[in-house]
C-alpha cells in the first residue's frame, strides 16, 4: 500500500502549493512521465531511463519564508489571499534541519524587534527568510528586508542570531526597497560567511547568496551523475556548460573524464562565476568558467572553438530561438539538455531537427507539484 504524507496545512485549506500531495508519489511521477512522453513524441520508449524519484517528504534543501504576523506573533511561510501571514514551520516537504531552525528564527525575529512588511499596507522591514540547507548540515540564511534600519539591527543582533541557529554560516541581508512582487532585491550584503560548501560526493559546489541551486539535494546529485555517465561514454576533448550556475555539471562532468577535456562554463551571474572558480581551483578541475550570455557567447565564438559537447541547463524559458539555430548548425557532436519546462524543451528541440534523441530521464526535482526535471542526450544525424 503507498502511504501518503499526511499535510496539515493542505487538508486546512491553509496552504496549497503542493497541488499533488493527495495523489500518491508513484501516480504523480508516471503522470510526468506521460506527459515528457507526448511533449518529445520523437523519443523511442526503449530511450527512456527508469525515472528518478523524488522522495515524499524531507527533499527541498531550500525554504523561501515570508516574513507575516507582527511583532510578538511573527508567521514564517506564506501570505493569504488578505494578505495576512500563514505559518508554515512544520512544512513536511523541507528537509528536517530546516524545519528545527525555523522555531529559532521566529524567536530571534521576535527578539529584534523589526516588524514583519505588511503587504496590504506597505509597512515593516523584514519581508523574507531563505534559508538554505547544506549536506553537511550548515545553513545560509538570508534577510530580505526594506530599508538600511533593519541592515543595522540585523547586523548588531548577529551573535544572538548564532546562538539560537549555531549552523549558520552563511548569513546575509537583501535589500528590497521597493514593493513589488519578488522575492529579492539586488543588493546584497554579507553578516557572516560568503558561501555555502554543497557537498555532493565527488564534488563540492561553493554557492553564494543570490547564486541558484537545484532544490533537492539528492535528485541534483543524480543529475549531475546523469550527465557525467553519458560524457564519459563519449570522453569528449572540449565542453560547454551554458547556463552553468555555479558549476554543477560543468566540474560533475570533467571529474568524469579521464584525460582531462576542456570545460568551459559560461553564466550570467557572476557571482556564480566566482563560486563556480573556487569550487574547480578546490577540487583540482581545470575547468574555466566566464560571466557572460549563454547566446551571445555562442554566437559570438569562432566555428573552429565549438565544443564536441555542449551541456545546456536554461531557466523556464528554454534556450529560445537564436541558440536553438545556432546549436542546429554548431558542428558539436553532442548535447545534453536539462529542461525544468519540458514544454520550452521541446519547442527547443523542434527547431533542431537536425539533433537526435539517444537517451532521456525524468528526474521528480519538485515532487507534489506538477514541475519537474528532464534531461535528453542528443547526438548529430545530419
Ligand atoms: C536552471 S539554472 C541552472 C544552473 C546550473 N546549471 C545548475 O545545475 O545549478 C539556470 C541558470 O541560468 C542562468 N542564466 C539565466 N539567464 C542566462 C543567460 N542569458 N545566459 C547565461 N546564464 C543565464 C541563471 O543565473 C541560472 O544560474
Amino acid at each position: 500500500m503507498v502511504t501518503l504524507p499526511h499535510c496539515a496545512y493542505f487538508e486546512a485549506g491553509r496552504c496549497r502549493s503542493c497541488v499533488l500531495i493527495e495523489t500518491p508519489c508513484p501516480t504523480q511521477l508516471s503522470d510526468k512521465e506521460r506527459r515528457c512522453r507526448e511533449l518529445l513524441p520523437q523519443v523511442p520508449e526503449s530511450l527512456w531511463l527508469p525515472s528518478v524519484q523524488g522522495g515524499t517528504a524531507d527533499f527541498r534543501n531550500k525554504a523561501k519564508l515570508v516574513v507575516g504576523g507582527r511583532a510578538g506573533a511573527v508567521t514564517l511561510g506564506i501570505l493569504g489571499r488578505d494578505g495576512a501571514g500563514i505559518d508554515l514551520r512544520d512544512c513536511l516537504i523541507q528537509e528536517p534541519a530546516i524545519r528545527h531552525a525555523i522555531p529559532h528564527l521566529a524567536a530571534f525575529i521576535e527578539a529584534t524587534g523589526l516588524e514583519p512588511y505588511d503587504v496590504p499596507r506597505r509597512r515593516g522591514e523584514l519581508k523574507f527568510v531563505h534559508v538554505t540547507l547544506a549536506p553537511s548540515g550548515d545553513l545560509m540564511l538570508r534577510f530580505v528586508t526594506r530599508t538600511e534600519q533593519a541592515l543595522h539591527v540585523l547586523r548588531k543582533a548577529l551573535p544572538r542570531l548564532l546562538e539560537r541557529v549555531p549552523s549558520a554560516v552563511v548569513v546575509s541581508v537583501n535589500l528590497l526597497p521597493e514593493h513589488k512582487a519578488v522575492l529579492e532585491g539586488e543588493r546584497e550584503e554579507l553578516l557572516l560567511g560568503s558561501s555555502l560548501e554543497m557537498g555532493l560526493g565527488d564534488v563540492s559546489l561553493h554557492l553564494r547568496p543570490q547564486s541558484f541551486f537545484q532544490t533537492n539535494t539528492a535528485v541534483a546529485r543524480a543529475l549531475y551523475a546523469q550527465a557525467a555517465a553519458w560524457v564519459a561514454a563519449e570522453r569528449p576533448d572540449t565542453i560547454w556548460d551554458l547556463y552553468c550556475g555555479v558549476g554543477g555539471f560543468a566540474l560533475h562532468c570533467a571529474a568524469a573524464v579521464h584525460g582531462a577535456p576542456r570545460v568551459l562554463g559560461v553564466e550570467i551571474s557572476a557571482s556564480a562565476v566566482e563560486s563556480a572558480r573556487r569550487s574547480a581551483t578546490e577540487a583540482g578541475i581545470a575547468a574555466e568558467f566566464i560571466a557572460a550570455d549563454a547566446t551571445a557567447f555562442a554566437l559570438g565564438s569562432p566555428a573552429a572553438e565549438t565544443p564536441h559537447t555542449v551541456i545546456v541547463n536554461p531557466p523556464r524559458r528554454g534556450i529560445g530561438a537564436e541558440l536553438s539555430a545556432w546549436l542546429e548548425r554548431a558542428p558539436a557532436q553532442r548535447i545534453i539538455y536539462s529542461s525544468c519546462n519540458p514544454e520550452s524543451l521541446a519547442a527547443d528541440l523542434a527547431a533542431m531537427p537536425s539533433w537526435g534523441v539517444r537517451g532521456a530521464r525524468v528526474f521528480d526535482m519538485f515532487p507534489h507539484t506538477r514541475h519537474l526535471e528532464v534531461m535528453v542526450l542528443l547526438e548529430r544525424t545530419v
